[in-house]
């Protein structure tokens, strides 16, 4: 078997589509080797002293595991200096953290969730890193906030990391879904899928069913419809699977179809989601579209909301189309 390398791939895409500018090759690149390393940190586990609490909170008062902050800093350390970036933007930070004045700026921004899955790092459960690219608009050296704000139909590239049995990194550069797996061997991503699709039917759901109290009525109907299997609306039986980390949850989509829903719910009701819009959702959407599947809030499509603040939340509806239909169907019904 020919084996391609990330590196190849990207240069052979280039040589024959000509989309993918040397300074995105090259973020993508340093992206997939921080990803490495947060995979060989994860991998140490208790020996390393990685797993527990750092004894702090980001800006969404969520309590900070070691990993999470080492991930945010090794996705800095990793990205600053190579001329590819402008600013970038986390979970794990405030506010945007803009190149410094000492590194030439580039033409990108790249937002992600360094460590998604936290809850599970501690239980040894699959979690991963999931990022966002942008292309700054704005001219000149200054950059703010503002330039992060465009819908997600606006990225450049999207992709995740799951550091699980294997190590996996999907991609998409707008182009259909590839995935590699990382050869611990060698050190190489090597291509393993060059065009993920997802089954557009499915009898697979995945959301927490702990909150089904709080969940808003066409969440209930359509959870409910599932559950009633052969014999309900839907005539078929339904499987039901939740890892609790979105990155895992939507891997499994990716690769065998289903839907995933975090939907809005009454225990904070000024909250749109739990999920965060711009380094969760936008780039799980974006790859589930290019796979064939939909992603929407419920009502409107994720990829064509205009952020309004960087670590906005929002409702989440993807997979499989069929299933991303009915939902939105009995949201629009409800109106
Ligand atoms: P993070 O670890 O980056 O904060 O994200 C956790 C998210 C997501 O991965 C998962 O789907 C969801 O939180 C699970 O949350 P609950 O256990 O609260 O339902
Ligand atoms: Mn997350
Ligand atoms: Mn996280």
């Amino acid at each position: 078997m020919k084996r391609v390398s990330l590196t190849r791939y990207l240069v052979e895409q280039q040589r024959e589509h000509g989309h993918i500018p040397p300074q995105l090759r090259l973020l993508i690149e340093v992206v997939a080797r921080a990803c490495k390393q947060i995979a060989i940190a994860v991998n140490k586990g208790a020996l390393g002293e990685l797993l527990g609490s750092a004894h702090s909170e980001n800006v969404q008062g969520e309590v900070q595991k070691k990993l999470d902050v080492i991930s945010n800093e090794v996705l800095i350390e990793a990205n600053e200096w190579g001329g590819h970036l402008a600013a970038m933007a986390s979970e794990e930070m405030d506010t945007i953290h803009v190149v410094p004045n000492r590194y030439p700026q580039g033409e990108y921004l790249l937002l992600y969730d360094p460590l998604d899955g936290s809850s599970n790092i501690d239980v040894n459960v699959s979690i991963g890193t999931i990022f966002s690219v942008l292309r700054k608009v704005g001219h000149g050296r200054g950059v703010s906030e503002e330039d992060f704000l465009q819908p997600g139909k606006q990225q450049a590239a999207a992709g995740y990391c799951v550091y699980g049995p294997q190590t996996t990194l999907v991609l998409t550069l707008g182009d259909g879904v590839v995935l590699f797996t990382l050869d611990r061997e060698t050190g190489s991503w090597v291509l393993t899928e060059s065009d993920l699709r997802i089954p557009e039917e499915t009898r697979e759901f995945a959301i927490n069913a702990s909150n089904q109290r709080h969940w808003a009525q066409p969440v209930r109907r359509y959870i409910d419809e599932c559950l009633a299997g052969k014999d309900g609306p839907r005539a078929k039986d339904f499987n039901m699977r939740w890892v609790g980390s979105m990155v895992a949850d939507v891997h499994r989509i990716l690769s065998r179809g289903g839907v995933f829903l975090y939907p809005w719910d009454s225990r904070e009701p000024e909250k749109p989601g739990k999920l965060r819009l711009m380094y969760e959702a936008n780039p799980m959407a974006f790859l589930v579209e290019q796979a064939g599947g939909l992603a929407t809030d419920g009502r409107q499509r994720i990829l064509d909301i205009v952020p309004t603040k960087l670590h906005e939340r929002v409702s989440v509806v993807l997979g499989s189309r069929a299933e991303v239909q009915r939902v939105t169907e009995l949201h629009q019904a409800e109106q």
